[in-house]
């Protein structure tokens, strides 16, 4: 049975940069809270008319020339997202027909900050079975035109960025590449404790005069739950991914775990008792770009940590649902 490779990452985010200063001017907030908190200096912020799936499109450009494959190259689009361009159709039509592939399937995933795993498992499945080759797996974000920059929104706001990462992956029959195993999970009982209300079939209308003053079309999270069983489901899904795989925790390479908040990342590193080495964060540069920052943070990761063929990658993350997963894979 093959087994699915990385052929080649690609990432994009707006030129545009926010500080936590300019946010400071918007809203009660500060830089030493944010950085603080969070560890976030800045993120990336689209300009108006700026759609997640046109981050996608730069994001894949460059992955395919990084690849030296065409478009056509591509079999099926897979693409994560919690921010599609429109309500519907899904992202992936829209990306793949900027890429010009009328025919390719093009399937959308709703699992916010674990889309990307969510992604990364169904392609895995389709490539082992056989039924495509060379699947386009994309996590892409824009949050910006989302969120209330008012004091009202604040602990939300301050967190979020807008960006994109891909991965182009392929068949190899190469037994030391490729991914080992997926973990995929949900806990329903928590979906309101992070969520954008509207608009949504439950509103009628699901958009009108009387919802302006709700705020209920901002995303509303109860951070301090968040954060406690983010940093409990994170080690554990990669804990049950090594004990599938007969493997320990020395013998990761690289983990790369969702970018949520950089606290998050430092308690994920000692509950596992994994060594600096081991870890690399970027939401520093990005905030937390969903279902875009696990490809953003790897992309980097794996050239500051000079990953070679065949080293051993975790991937991990939490998120919306809530959802969480994991991953191994041979680089
Ligand atoms: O990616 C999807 C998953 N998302 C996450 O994993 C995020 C998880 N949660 C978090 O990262 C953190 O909970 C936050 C960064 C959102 C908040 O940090 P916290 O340490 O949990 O702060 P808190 O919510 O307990 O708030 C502490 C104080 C509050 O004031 P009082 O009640 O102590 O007077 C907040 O009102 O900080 C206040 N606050 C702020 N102050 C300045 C909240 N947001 C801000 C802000 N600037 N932006």
């Amino acid at each position: 049975m093959p087994r699915t490779a990385i052929a080649a990452l690609g990432t994009y985010v707006p030129e545009r940069v926010v500080t936590n200063d300019q946010m400071s001017g918007w809203m009660d907030t500060t830089d030493e809270w944010i950085q603080q908190r969070t560890g976030i200096r800045e993120r990336r912020w689209v300009e108006e008319g700026v759609g997640a799936s046109d981050l996608a499109f730069e994001a894949t450009k460059r992955a395919l020339a990084a690849a030296s494959w065409e478009a056509g190259d591509i079999d099926a689009i897979v693409y994560a997202t919690l921010s599609p361009d429109a309500t519907f159709p899904g992202d992936a039509c829209f990306l793949q027909a900027l890429l010009g592939l009328p025919g390719v399937p093009a399937l959308d995933i709703r699992n916010q900050c674990s889309g990307f795993i969510y992604g990364l498992s169904v392609a895995d499945a389709w490539i082992r079975c056989g039924q495509y080759k060379r699947i386009l797996l994309v996590g892409a974000e824009v949050h910006s035109t989302g969120l209330d920059k008012s004091n009202r929104g604040r602990d939300v706001t301050v967190i979020f960025g807008d960006g994109a990462g891909v991965a182009l992956l392929e068949a190899t029959e190469d037994p030391n590449r490729g991914v080992l195993s997926t973990h995929l999970h949900a806990d329903g009982r928590y979906a309101r404790d992070l969520w954008c209300e509207g608009p949504g079939s439950k509103l009628d209308p699901r958009v009108d005069g009387a919802l302006i003053p709700t705020a209920r079309y901002f995303p509303k999270m109860e951070g301090n739950k968040v954060f406690k069983h983010a940093v409990v489901r994170m080690p554990q899904a990669v804990r049950e991914a090594l004990k599938q795989n007969g493997l320990k925790v020395s013998d990761i390479k690289l983990l790369v775990n969702h970018q949520a908040n950089l606290r998050i990342t430092e308690a994920v590193q000692k509950a596992m008792e994994l060594s600096d080495e081991q870890m690399y964060s970027n939401i520093q540069k990005y905030g937390n770009t969903t279902a875009a920052s696990i490809p953003l943070c790897l992309a980097e990761a794996v050239v500051a940590r000079n990953v070679q063929r065949g080293d051993l990658i975790a991937l991990t993350a939490f998120g919306a649902g809530f959802t969480w997963a994991s991953a191994l894979l041979r680089w």
